[in-house]
């Protein structure tokens, strides 16, 4: 009897066990309630001194439609992911929303999310509506991750205009497709395979004080799937800064 009991208390144990971890697994593709607003100043589009440090770059990307980010920032990893955001009155607001790319940190009045202007009245199903929806300032919003998408561009490494060959070296990576996020950089010299592991200075700033030197350098990237891409191009000895270098290769959107 005690055995029975046993059992049964065991298997009582494992199905509560089991819907608490189904309730846990996260749901990739659900929507997260929140708060959007728009960044005030407005500038239509994106902007310039992001903290992701993505400069000119910051305001042009996905035309514009762009945001800040407050948790989903994550010191700079949630640099350069895409979510999709729409709004939450069916009066207004379109089924499909805006998809946005994170440029920036900050927020306001409990906000995730910090859109420009731009991309705030794109959640609106027309211009009347965009206008009331801007007029509102902040609004109920759902989001979700989704794959960013860049058709016909590589993953491409601009040099930061603070850098000083051969001294100091900090670059941004742009436009990275997808859905993970780059976790470590790792710079190596090509011709004796000398590798540093950079610091994230900030944002989707990758910097290093002494760069190896002697021979072309090679930016591999690990992602959050663990898997490591080395491009098939290098940014030459000379590099200036400013200079922008398409590192070649590309993951699937
Ligand atoms: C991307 O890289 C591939 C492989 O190096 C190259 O053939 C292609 O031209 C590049 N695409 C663009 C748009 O530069």
């Amino acid at each position: 009897m005690a055995c029975l009991q046993f059992v049964f208390n065991f298997l009582v144990a494992t199905l509560l066990l089991l819907k608490c971890v189904g309730n846990a697994a996260p749901c990739e593709d659900c929507f997260t309630q929140s708060r959007a607003a728009y960044y005030p100043n407005s500038d239509d589009k994106g902007t310039e001194t992001g903290r992701c440090g993505y400069g000119t770059f910051g305001a042009t990307i996905n035309d514009g439609d762009v945001a800040a980010a407050s948790d989903l920032y994550e010191d700079g990893l949630g640099c350069g992911a895409c979510y999709q955001v729409r709004c939450a009155n069916s009066k207004y607001c379109s089924d499909k929303g805006v998809t946005v790319v994170i440029t920036d940190h900050g927020s306001s009045h409990n906000t995730d999310f910090i859109l420009s202007s731009r991309a705030f009245g794109r959640m609106a199903q027309n211009a009347d509506a965009a206008a009331s929806l801007l007029a509102f300032g902040v609004t109920d919003i759902e989001y979700r991750r989704v794959s960013c998408s860049y058709p016909n561009t590589n993953i491409t490494i601009k040099i930061d205009e603070s850098s000083n060959n051969p001294h100091y070296l900090a670059f941004v990576i742009w436009y990275q497709q997808g859905m993970k996020d780059i976790t470590a950089v790792q710079l190596c010299e090509t011709e004796s395979y000398v590798c540093k592991v950079l610091d994230r200075s900030y944002g989707a700033v990758w910097t290093s004080s002494s760069p190896p030197t002697g021979g072309a350098l090679s930016v591999r990237m690990l992602f959050s799937d663990e898997k490591w891409i080395v491009p098939l191009n290098h940014i030459p000895t000379n590099w200036k800064p400013g200079d922008v270098y398409d590192s070649g290769v590309q993951l699937t959107a």
